[in-house]
């Protein structure tokens, strides 16, 4: 299991970005009174995920609005097609945590 987070630093209106030790960049969502994480990049750019936003359990990429389930990393809106990892999260002890 790999620490993320505190889940008290992920705000509940926009998504947290962090960076792992190996440079690895993450989107972490607050939604629903869950939490969710997947890659950071874009699929369809250079764009991070974190700089976007989400409705409806998704999150619309800032650069084409494109957008992803943030559960499952399914592309949902063009220009979008291709997944993003999505990652399963615990929460234990008020800390974000999943297994990479
Ligand atoms: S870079 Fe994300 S939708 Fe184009």
């Amino acid at each position: 299991m790999l620490t993320l987070c505190r889940a008290s630093d992920v705000p509940a209106d926009e998504p947290l970005q962090v960076v792992l030790d190996d440079g690895h960049a993450l989107a972490v969502y607050r939604w629903n009174d869950g939490f969710y994480c997947t890659d950071d990049l874009c699929s369809h750019g250079e764009a991070s995920l974190a700089e976007g936003y989400v409705e409806n359990g998704q999150i619309f990429c800032p650069f084409h609005m494109g957008s992803f389930c943030i559960s499952t990393g399914e592309p949902r809106a063009a220009p979008c097609s291709v997944p993003i990892r999505a990652y399963k999260v615990t929460e234990q002890d008020g800390e974000l945590r999943i297994e990479r």
